[in-house]
Order: C-alpha cells, then structure tokens, then sequence
C-alpha cells in the first residue's frame, strides 16, 4: 500500500531491492546533517553506497541496459566525492553542511532521474 504522506515517494521506483537500498541512502544523509558522529557516518555512507551502486551496477551489466556507461559515470562522481569527503590528507576530514547538501542533492537527482529509468527498465524486462 502506497504511503501518500511518505516523504520518499518521489523517490520509489518498485523495485523492492533498490527502493530499500534508496531509503537507506537517504537515512545515512540524514544522520550526516543531524552532525552526529560525522566521522562514522560518512564511513558508514561510504561502504553503503558501494554496495548499492554494486547491486545496480552488476544489474545493468545481466541485463545490457543501454544506459550503463553514463549510469556508471554519475555513481563514479558520487563515489569520488564521499572518498574526498572521508579526507585523503591527514586532519582534514570536514563534512561541511554544504557539502552535506550536495550529497543529498546528487541523490535526490541520481535517484529520481538516472535510477528512474533504470528500475523502468527492470520492469520492463520483468526480474
Ligand atoms: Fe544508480
Ligand atoms: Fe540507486
């Protein structure tokens, strides 16, 4: 049954796995900007968001979904950006809210648009 208070709704394509793994997502953003264990948190996002991308990714790759190449290039943008954000050089790990809310942004693009025709494409093709 469709929550129509839910905030996620925008967000939830059908497709069990991945609509999971999306919320999840947005739950590790939110303990981000709450500025709670930062440090945890963005490690936590880290190894989260490997494991999702990995899921769609070997997705796109069983089902040669026409889209994967620029598919893979936004993830490989994000996945940059959180590696910087984990802070190569020593003392300078800094999670800056605007930082924090280019994360949430990337997501909420990534997941409403390029994840959109992907889990479409799922569907479509009926796994
Ligand atoms: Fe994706
Ligand atoms: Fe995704």
């Amino acid at each position: 049954m469709v929550d129509e208070l839910d905030p996620m709704l925008p967000y939830l394509h059908q497709v069990r796995l991945i609509d999971r793994q999306h919320r999840r997502l947005f739950e590790l953003i939110a303990s981000l900007e709450k500025g709670e264990s930062v440090m945890s948190a963005i490690s936590s996002l880290d190894s989260y968001v490997d494991r999702h991308f990995r899921v769609e990714e070997e997705i796109m790759e069983t089902l040669e979904y026409p889209d994967r190449e620029a598919h893979l290039r936004e993830h490989d943008q994000f996945r940059s950006k959180v590696a910087h954000l984990r802070g190569g050089e020593e003392g300078a790990f800094a999670v800056s809210a605007s930082a924090v809310r280019y994360l949430r942004r990337w997501l909420q693009v990534h997941i409403g648009g390029t994840d959109r025709g992907l889990c479409e494409f799922i569907k479509k093709e009926g796994i």
